[in-house]
């Protein structure tokens, strides 16, 4: 029996360089040994106001997108959480089994919330309950996630031990983070002492997964260095640690390798190299994906076909907690 892993993106568009290599690059490279289920996490993407046609395409483009990244229909699934209605059931159950105090630890909600300031909604809040229902309602193993949901996955983890104690330990399945080594947390270009984000509309902020090779080229050159000019992995010079991060990332190559590739040269040469290392990294999958939403009515129903495939084993877990709870 292999192992099940489940993991989750937002089609909130601007999919970038730090989504592909802190979780999707995982995805596809651990394909053929699990048993995968990845899901467009529509109900979380409206815990912010989207525009209804725009979180439509953006579905799809996205769908597009992982397919065009490697996700194999053959070896995994891919749907819209929002197709499985189970989701959104079980998080109500989870969100009554979860303490408050849980949620108000959640560092994420706190950034974004800071952000939205009043137009904060109480999804947004209660968002870490719908995440932890996507994961147990299929008895996921594993969870492949960039370091950001660190503590969303720990909270997962309090919440599955609180469940079993309360009502025995066949209720929900235990799983386990699963972070990469390299590029777990990729930083902005234009400030890396901050996380790559897809809200962030600064222009150099992020290369986005769809940007043609001159927008990415430029980005990466205008991104932040520092005054120093060695060019090593040092995590006190966040910015050029980040554009090695990023080239490491891309190319599979040690650290050991990559400095010394880079000794003597400037910050200019790592500019140009990441540039062209970044765009030669991007070109099959922007082909691809060309190819792939010439027919988005396909695409449509590959996600809709996919969540039938699966549907039953999260009626089977969410029948299996209600009654558990006393519901139904
Ligand atoms: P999201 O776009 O928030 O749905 O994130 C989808 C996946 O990408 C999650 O596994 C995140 O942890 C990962 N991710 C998002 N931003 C970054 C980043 N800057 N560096 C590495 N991984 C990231
Ligand atoms: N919260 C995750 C993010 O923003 C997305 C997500 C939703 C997810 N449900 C999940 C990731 C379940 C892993 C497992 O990145």
């Amino acid at each position: 029996m292999k192992k099940r892993v489940f993991s989750g993106i937002q089609p909130t568009g601007n999919t970038h360089i730090g989504n592909y290599l802190g979780a999707i690059k995982q995805w596809v490279a651990s394909q053929a040994e699990y048993d995968n289920i990845f899901c467009i996490v529509d109900l979380h993407a409206i815990t912010v106001l989207q525009d209804p046609k725009l979180l439509k395409s953006q579905t799809r483009e996205l769908a597009g997108l992982l397919f065009a990244a490697g996700i194999d229909p053959e070896q995994s699934v891919l749907f819209a959480q929002s197709h499985i209605s189970a989701h959104a059931e079980l998080a109500w159950i989870l969100n009554c089994l979860s303490p408050m105090g849980w949620m108000q630890r959640m560092t994420q909600f706190k950034e974004k919330a800071d952000k939205q300031k009043e137009q904060v909604s109480v999804g947004l809040f209660t968002y870490p309950a719908l995440m932890a229902a996507d994961i147990v309602l299929y008895d996921t193993d594993l969870v492949p996630v960039g370091e950001d949901q660190k503590q969303h996955l720990e909270y997962t983890r309090d919440l599955v031990q609180r469940v079993n104690s309360l009502y025995g330990d066949d209720t929900l399945k235990m799983p386990t983070p699963s972070i990469p080594q390299v590029g777990a947390r990729v930083m902005g270009l234009d400030d890396p002492t901050k996380k790559m984000s897809k809200s962030e509309d600064k222009p150099n902020h992020a290369v986005n997964l769809l940007d043609p090779p001159k927008v990415i080229l430029k980005k990466i050159k205008r991104a932040t260095t520092d005054s120093l000019r060695d060019i090593r992995f040092d995590p006190e010079r966040p910015g050029v640690y980040n554009l090695l991060s990023i080239y490491q990332g891309f190319t599979g190559q040690s650290q050991a390798k990559i400095e010394s590739h880079f000794e003597g040269k400037g910050y200019g040469d790592l500019k140009k190299e990441l540039g062209e290392v970044v765009v030669e990294g991007l070109k099959p999958i922007q082909t691809r994906y060309a190819e792939l939403t010439a027919d988005p009515a396909c695409l449509d129903s590959l996600l809709a076909q996919n969540a039938d495939k699966i549907r039953p084993i999260a009626e089977r877990t969410l029948k299996r907690v209600q009654e558990k709870v006393g519901l139904g």
